[in-house]
């Protein structure tokens, strides 16, 4: 199984819910590959923002060693599943051509079918909070029951 976690940027959320995917996947023993990328080529080669970096290190998790990538119609042939973060992640994936029964939206998994917000700008550490918590139980919800390979 390979999941591919997807937003604008790949350094606010997306590196987040590698992260947090690494992370259930280690615990849990499973044989399951993720990685993430944005759909804009801005912050190729970055690390993630430090406020992401942050807030994963509050809850235990290094994503301080990952680089921002930008999907690749060609490279990125090959996930399972696609796992964008909004509604606008999804429809930059449609246009590029990929699957649309692979693409799923993380809000799906325990979050209303809600957006991920973008918190790139905020002023303040509780989006990013906000932010953690919201993938973190998508993720767990995801993994447990419906994509359903435990
Ligand atoms: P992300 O957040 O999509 O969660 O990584 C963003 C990061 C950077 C920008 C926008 C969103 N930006 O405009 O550079």
């Amino acid at each position: 199984m390979k999941i591919l976690f997807i937003c604008l940027g790949n350094i606010c959320r997306s590196p987040l819910a590698e992260g947090i995917a690494k992370e259930y996947i280690k615990k849990h023993n499973l044989d399951i590959e993720v990685d993430s990328c944005g759909t804009s080529g801005w912050h190729i080669g970055e690390p993630p923002d430090r406020r992401s970096i942050n807030i994963a290190k509050k809850y235990g998790i290094d994503i301080s060693n990952l680089k921002g990538r930008q999907i690749s119609v060609y490279g990125d042939a090959d996930w399972d599943y696609y796992i964008v973060m909004d509604e606008n992640n999804k429809k930059d994936l449609i246009n590029m051509g990929f699957p649309k029964e692979k693409i799923k939206k993380i809000g799906e998994f325990g979050a209303n079918n809600d957006d991920v917000p973008d918190p790139y700008n905020y002023r303040d550490m509780q989006g990013f909070d906000n932010v953690f918590n919201m993938i973190q139980c998508c993720i767990n919800n995801m993994f447990e029951s419906e994509i359903k390979i435990i």
